[in-house]
């Protein structure tokens, strides 16, 4: 089911046509567009025409340095110093670190309660909990309990601690004698610059580490100066928030996507039955039907559902005339389900990305151009061999209640958009 957003953009779509116009709070009236004509105009567009939009809501989280945010000049040089830490052959050293992350997650060792038969488990919490395990390990090299606990508390409670409300009502970024839900997350971001500010000075004075820090630390701008202290915050912070609810988001969606059509389950089941019963992980990259499912819940769940950049000089959107300061964007939901582009577009049918090739324009849940997720790769391991380890190591139902309703609404959080609600699975004997 379309969430609200969706559905009211879908409405504008189809009273104006293509490009719409949207009211963001903060940004005005912005031009959408959801056709593959009109993304592969925005993601071509020049890149000197093109910053993102401000003001931008999560800038408290990430910080004004962030790659989120910078523009121009900065932006390409920030992007050319993070870009080699997200290279493929980087990542792929972390496959066995996910793997791991899921077992342990399957081992109960963060509950308390493994995934036996009998069990009903929260699969939204489970999904978070792990992606902030790999994208910790990925980033600071954390693997001993001790340091994991102590990092996922406190990242957990930034993350969290920036509520919804905050993130759209900026008025509401204010102290109130210590009690405000502003000074809760202004203290929790204070303990995790503690933290990443420490770990920092750690690696400064001893070295080593083959983790995403230990790379920033060594990287050099291409005029051989190295990152500021601040810098390295906040794009540290940066990955935090980037990196931890979207990659979430995805595995619950395909987790409950795959339990509500149980031929998909069946036919992913028997793929990975053929892969062996201990594959290397990074094997798992090779399964077509494995890469079908992760797009198909990509496609119908978009994790980031619009894409936005702001003008800084005259531009023409399918005909239509912008000028500076304009903001236009790509709604990716309505993309991903254009009639012209994806027969029986509301369908779960992970068979269509076998059955054809789908252009950048057309398919874009990473967005695209010169600002396409930097971490794409880094998700795309996690979602293929998190789906692989859970669905070999225990056998899933959905709990009664998500088999009878609907799929549950989406709603924004942090810098993704997910069910709004748990969605609970039996582990079945
Ligand atoms: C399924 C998971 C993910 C999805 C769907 C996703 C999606 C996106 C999208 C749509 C954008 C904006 C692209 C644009 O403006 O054209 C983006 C940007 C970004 N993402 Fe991701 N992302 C995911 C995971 C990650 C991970 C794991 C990391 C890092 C650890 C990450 C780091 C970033 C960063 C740093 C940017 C800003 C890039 C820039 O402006 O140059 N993302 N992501």
């Amino acid at each position: 089911m379309p969430d609200m957003l969706e559905s009211y953009a879908a409405w504008r779509q189809r009273r104006e046509g293509d490009p719409f116009r949207v009211r963001i709070p903060g940004l005005g009236a912005v031009l959408f567009t959801a056709t593959q004509e009109g993304a592969r105009e925005v993601f071509r567009a020049p890149v000197e025409l093109l910053e993102p939009p401000r003001p931008n809501p999560i800038e408290p989280m990430v910080g004004a340095a962030s790659l989120i945010l910078a523009r121009g000049e900065q932006h390409r040089r920030e992007r050319a110093l993070l870009a080699p830490a997200f290279h493929r052959n980087r990542i792929s050293v972390y496959g066995n670190t996910i793997r791991e992350a899921t077992r342990a997650e399957l081992s109960g060792d963060r509950t308390g309660i493994p995934w036996l038969p009998g069990t009903r488990i929260d699969a939204r919490a489970a999904g978070r909990a792990l992606t902030l395990r790999v994208i910790l390990a990925a980033v600071f090299g954390i693997d001993d309990a001790e340091r994991r606990a102590e990092y996922t508390a406190v990242t957990t409670e930034f993350l969290e601690s920036f509520g919804t409300t905050l993130f759209l009502l900026p008025p509401l970024r204010r102290n109130i004698f210590g009690l405000s839900g502003w000074e809760r997350f202004s203290a929790a971001r204070d303990r995790l610059d503690g933290l990443i500010d420490a770990e920092v000075a750690r690696r400064r004075v001893d070295g080593g580490g083959d983790d995403l820090l230990a790379l920033l630390l060594s990287a050099r701008y291409e005029d051989g100066g190295v990152i500021t202290a601040l810098d390295l915050r906040e794009q540290l912070r940066t990955l935090l928030v980037a990196g931890h609810e979207t990659t979430a988001t995805a595995l619950v969606w395909a987790l409950y996507r795959l339990h509500r059509e149980p031929a998909t389950l069946d036919r992913l089941l028997d793929e990975l039955a053929s892969a062996g019963s201990d594959p290397d992980p990074l094997s798992l990259m090779q399964l077509p039907y494995l890469d079908a499912v992760c797009q198909e819940t990509l496609r119908l769940h978009p994790p980031v559902p619009i894409v936005l950049r702001r003008l800084t000089g005259d531009f023409t959107l399918r005909g239509v005339p912008l000028v500076a300061g304009d903001t236009m964007g790509i709604s990716v939901q309505l993309l991903h389900t254009d009639p012209a582009v994806w027969p029986q577009p509301r369908r779960f049918r992970p068979e269509r990305f076998l059955e054809r090739r789908y252009s950048p324009f057309e398919f874009a849940p990473f967005g695209g151009g010169h600002r396409r997720c930097v971490g794409a790769t880094l998700a795309d391991y996690e979602l293929r061999i998190v789906l692989a380890t859970v669905l070999t190591g225990v056998r899933l139902r959905l709990a009664p209640h998500f088999t009878r309703f609907g799929a549950p609404l989406s709603v924004p959080h942090t810098i993704a958009v997910g069910p709004r609600a748990a969605i609970r699975f039996d582990v079945q004997p």
